[in-house]
């Protein structure tokens, strides 16, 4: 593995940023910052051989500094996807988030660890990235150390182990926000999908779940089949599609334990990248946000990449059904992701 440290720009409160590239013998590789963590870019063979990006990205620090890039490929924490009514409550006290959703805290706030310089360093084929998120940042509260360990394999599997621990109890749901598309094509529409869940969160207009799971039989969002991204959007018989213009569903996975969870498939390059994970749950969302410029002077429209963020399902902190997100001091947070690419 050839590992690669070059500048890339600096943050807002002008901390130098570096991108660090792991090669594998393949020449495939992936590229990280240590601002807000981001996966940067991810380039692997297609059936053919030929080198691609599967990965949307921008081209420095200050762009991934940018609000409209919807989060692209940033490490998502304190607490990934959406809190209802900004606010929650621990041990008899009240604690009010930045509502950055309507009346909603999402993915973790005003500043985000998206938006943090994390420390780093390179061990072999991993890339180690820690941040300690000062007690009551963003409203919560603990002082929380988290490391995230990026590793990529002489096969193109890119590992993310995620470890956090805290001095106070607290509420943690971390994730990663990369946007796949793995083809030449502008949109993944074309690409098929396959989900292992029975079920999805059913929520409402503001996206926030009723504390309902409903069964996807009969629905165009079963993917226990592989279905085409593009087809199955443009079927009406469902409010969700509607309200959110496309996927952005919270998949309440079968199994538990690391287990293969999810397969994206583009039928033009043969890419195909499986998601394991020993997450309850992944959030499929399709881009449908993007109007916004990307690397090199790309122009990233909607569906332009569809990103499956493995995390605990959304405001778990206000439905003790569906798990917990509660981290006490002496716990760790532990949790491992793995997008394995391959082609056929
Ligand atoms: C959420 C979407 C949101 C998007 C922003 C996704 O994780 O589920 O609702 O619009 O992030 O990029």
């Amino acid at each position: 593995m050839r590992v690669d440290i070059r500048p890339f720009g600096q943050s807002p409160a002008g901390e130098p940023a570096d991108l660090i590239t792991l090669t594998n013998e393949r020449g495939e590789s992936v590229s990280l910052t240590n601002y807000g963590g981001h996966i940067v870019s991810v380039m692997v063979r297609d059936r053919r051989g030929n080198l691609g990006e599967v990965c949307l990205g921008q081209d420095s620090a200050e762009d991934y500094a940018r609000r409209d890039i919807g989060y692209m490929g940033g490490t998502i924490g304190r607490y990934g996807n959406r809190i209802s009514g900004a606010a929650f409550t621990l041990n008899g006290e009240e604690y009010a988030l930045y509502a950055n959703d309507g009346r909603n805290t999402l993915h973790g706030g005003q500043e985000g660890f998206n938006r943090k310089l994390w420390a780093y360093e390179v061990a072999g084929n991993s890339v180690i990235m820690r941040y300690t998120s000062p007690d009551m940042e963003e409203g919560f509260p603990g002082e929380l150390s988290v490391e995230v360990r990026f590793t990529f394999s002489e096969d193109a599997a890119l590992r993310i182990d995620y470890l956090a621990r805290t001095d106070k109890e607290t509420h943690v749901n971390l994730t990663n926000h990369a946007y796949f598309n793995l083809g030449d094509s502008p949109d993944i529409l074309g690409h098929t999908l396959w989900v292992d869940a029975d079920r999805v969160i059913e929520v409402d207009g503001e996206l926030i779940p009723t504390g309902i799971l409903m069964s996807v039989a009969g629905t165009p969002y079963d993917l226990r089949q592989p279905q085409p991204l593009g087809k199955v959007m443009q079927r009406e018989d469902n409010a969700m599609f509607t309200a959110a213009k496309g996927f952005d569903i919270g998949y309440v996975l079968n199994g538990g334990g690391m287990r293969q969870i999810a397969r994206l498939h583009d039928p033009d390059s043969g890419r195909v990248m499986t998601v394991s994970t020993d997450q309850p749950g992944v959030q499929c969302y399709s881009g449908q946000g993007f109007n916004c410029g990307g690397r090199a002077g790309h122009h990233y429209c909607a569906y332009a990449g569809i990103a499956l963020e493995t995390q605990q399902h959304p405001d778990t902190l206000h439905q003790p059904s569906f798990g917990t997100t509660l981290l006490r001091p002496g716990q760790e947070y532990k949790t491992s992701t793995i997008y394995a690419f391959t082609a056929k």
